[in-house]
Formats: structure tokens, sequence, C-alpha cells
């Protein structure tokens, strides 16, 4: 095992009724003037923003709402958010809705604690970002596991690209989870949201590992886990145990606990994210078109490997090791199809590219050339290109 630092400081409040604790949360956690962010509407819908806000007034906080952030965020909302924070004078950022908005709410927290620097050099690397303001989740969908990851995902709008940061700074000082809020979401989210808790734990499990170690089991019994609880919520969305498993492993997956001891490698990610900057695609869409792609560019880098995951996590218990390294990759490929989930590029509605469109994908992915992704089997442009054209079906 490697050596690792792990401290996820998110203070989590799982279960029935949690959302009412928000307006107690922010003020433990110093808030006193707070912008709440939100996406298209469907906490409107539900009741949940205005049982938040009924909270806000009993414990006399000040507030002010911003609603309207869009799946695949973008920069320019959020430097609208930062202006809006910086106006009212917020002193506390919160976030009601899934990884895209609250991934908006540390943004803008950032942009709000430094309003003389353009967020997007903190993404670019131009700017180190050194302080925040505290930020509160309330989750509505297990999926991005933001909720109490380092990362934060933007889109520019002006270049196509998507990007995240990862730093300690991006941990919000409190998710509130409850699993009744997701009863609500439409099976294509629910879908999605399963695919990328499954690759938040694959993209840390397809690595370089030296010997056997805890991690791993934690990983196998995550991922047979979301399988069993994933098809349950699927077809059965107010099944409280089953969004709760999902919720929880979410959470789990992404906070980096899945990967201590190694490390990760989110080229699938990185893959994906191209596809969604170009296309504007679901993130849990644009991972599962390019997995078995992927799988199946890079299996020979450690077929044992691949074998033992075919074995722990689908029960593939005969055949020889590339047979079951194989059949783990079927096997994987024919959950995403069960969930309606895409395995390439027709699939995922954006039909088969030209080679010029896959080039410009591969140019995005390794930085015009500049730059490996990854790991287990570092790609370059090049293996990137292959891989894209093998999706391209
Ligand atoms: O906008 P509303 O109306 O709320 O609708 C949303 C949105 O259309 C809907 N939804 C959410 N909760 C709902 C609901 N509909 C009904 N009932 C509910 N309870 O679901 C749609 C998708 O929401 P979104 O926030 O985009 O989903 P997700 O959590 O999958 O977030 C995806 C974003 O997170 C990034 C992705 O790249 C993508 O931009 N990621 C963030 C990560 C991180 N910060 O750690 C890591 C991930 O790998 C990922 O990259
Ligand atoms: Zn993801």
């Amino acid at each position: 095992m490697q050596n690792f630092e792990f401290k996820c400081p998110t203070d989590i409040i799982f279960g029935r009724g949690a959302e009412e604790k928000t307006a107690a949360k922010i003020k433990e956690y110093g808030g006193s003037r707070v912008l709440v962010v939100y996406g298209g509407g469907s906490a409107v819908k539900s009741g949940l923003l205005s049982r938040i806000e009924r909270g806000f007034v009993d414990a006399g906080l000040s507030y002010e709402l911003m609603g309207g952030v869009k799946p695949n965020p973008t920069l320019s909302f959020a430097r609208q958010g930062v202006n809006r924070a910086v106006t009212f004078g917020a002193d506390f950022i919160l976030g009601v809705g899934g990884g895209s908005v609250i991934d908006t709410a540390k943004a803008i927290a950032h942009g709000t604690a430094n309003p003389d620097i353009d967020i997007w050099a903190f993404w670019t690397g131009r700017a180190k970002l050194e302080k925040t303001l505290p930020v509160g989740a309330v989750l509505t969908i297990a999926a991005a596991g933001s909720e109490s990851s380092n990362s934060a995902v933007l889109t520019n709008e002006e270049t196509g690209k998507k990007a995240g940061i990862n730093t300690e700074l991006n941990r919000p000082a409190f998710a509130i989870m409850n699993p009744e809020i997701l009863f609500t979401l439409p099976p294509r989210q629910i879908a999605c949201g399963v695919a990328d808790i499954f690759m938040h734990t694959l993209e840390r499990y397809f690595t370089k590992i030296e010997g056997n170690n805890f991690t791993d089991l934690v990983a196998e019994a995550l991922l047979k886990n979301v399988i069993d609880n994933g098809r349950i919520a699927f077809t059965h969305r107010k099944n409280y145990d089953a969004q709760s498993e999902i919720m929880w492993c979410g959470s789990v997956s992404h906070s980096n606990f899945t990967e201590l001891g190694r490390m990760k490698d989110f080229s699938v990610h990185r893959l994906g994210h191209e596809l969604s900057g170009k296309f504007d695609v679901p993130h849990g869409e644009s991972l599962t078109a390019m997995w078995g792609s992927w799988a199946r560019f890079v299996f020979a880098e450690d077929v044992p490997r691949f074998a033992r995951y075919a074995e722990k996590v689908w029960g593939v218990n005969s055949g020889t090791d590339i047979e079951r390294a194989r059949a783990g990759i079927r096997l994987t490929e024919e959950f995403f199809r069960e969930l309606k989930l895409p395995t390439n590029f027709t699939e995922l509605g954006i039909g088969v590219q030209d080679e010029a469109s896959l080039a410009y994908l591969a140019d995005m992915f390794s930085d015009y050339g500049k730059k490996t992704v990854g790991v287990f089997h570092p790609l370059d442009r090049n293996t990137a290109l292959e891989i894209y054209r093998a999706a391209n079906r």
C-alpha cells in the first residue's frame, strides 16, 4: 500500500427529515447571510426549497435565492453567482441540488472569498486558491459525490473545456442527505447517478496496485451494493432502502475512501468530460459511452486484475483469466444497457462522428498532445483517439 493522507471533514446529516437541520447547521458553521443556489426547478416543485426557507425565517438567517444552474454547469453562471454573493455580502453558500449545483456553489464560494481574481484562474492553475467561504450541500441526486468531495467541475462555454479542480477547500462543511428527496428523480437521472458512482469506484480500482489491500475489498463491496440497489431504484424509485444505499455509496466512493493507498486513474472521466464539453451530454452517460471501449483497449495491462473484478463483482468463477476479464467487461456493459445507459456514440445520441471531430476530442483530452492522462495505462493523444474511434459506433 502506498502512503496516504485522508481527511474528509464534511459533517454528514443523513436520513428522513435531515433538511430540517439546514438552518441550524449553517449557523453552526458561521453563516448568517446565505446565498442559496439551486437548479432548474426540481427543488421548487418538490417543496424542498420552501421547507428550507421556512427554517431560515425561523432561525433569523438572511438569504437570497439564485436558481438556474444547468447540468454541466457553466463558468458564466458561476461568475454571475460571485457577483450576486459579493453584492449581497454573503458569508455562506448553500447548494440545493446535485453535482452541478454543488460545484457551482463551491465556485461561487471561491470567487466571493477572492473577489479580485476571476474564478477560471483557479481552474486553469493561473492562480492558487488559498481561501474560500463555507459551503453547505442539500443533496437531491446521488451521483457526483460533490457533497463530500474535494472536486468542483465547470464548463467554460467560450472554449468548450470542461474541467475540474481538486483542493481540500472544495470539501463542503456539511451535507444534508435525505434519501426521500431522491423519490422524484426520473429513472434516467437515477441511472446516470448509479453509473457515476460505479465509475468513481472503478477509476480507483483499475490502477497500479501494490499487493492485496482493504481498499479493494471496500470497492468490490460498494460496486456490488450499487448494482443491486441501482437495479431496484431504477424501477422502484420510492424504495427508501435502495435509495439510501445508493446515496451513501455515492459519498463514500468519491470522498477518496476508495482510493486510499493507490493513485486514482480517472482517464474515463477525462474522455467523458470532452464529450460533455462538446455535446453537453449528461455526465453519467458520457462515462458509460466510453468505459467499454477504454476497458477493451487497456485490459492487457493487467489481465488478472480485470479477472478478479469479474469474479468478485460479477461472480464469474470459471474460465481463464482472459476469458473472465472479457466476461467482466461484457457484464458491465450489459448492466449499463439494462439501465438504458449508452455504451457507444450512437446510443449516446450524438451519432457517428467524422475523423475531424474525433481529433478535436483527442486534442482537448491531451491539451493538444502536451499531456498524458491516467496511471493504469497512461493515455496520450493517439491512444485517446484510438479509444474515441472504438466508441464511435
Ligand atoms: O436542475 P434541476 O431541476 O434540479 O434538475 C436536475 C438536473 O436536471 C435533476 N434533479 C436533481 N435532483 C432531482 C432532480 N430531478 C428530480 N428530483 C430530484 N430530486 O437531475 C438533473 C441532473 O442534475 P446534476 O446536478 O447535473 O447531476 P449530477 O449530480 O450527476 O451532477 C453532474 C455534474 O457533476 C460533475 C459532472 O461533471 C457534472 O457537471 N461532477 C462533479 C464531481 C465532483 N464535484 O466531485 C465529480 C464527478 O465525477 C462529476 O464530474
Ligand atoms: Zn463522475
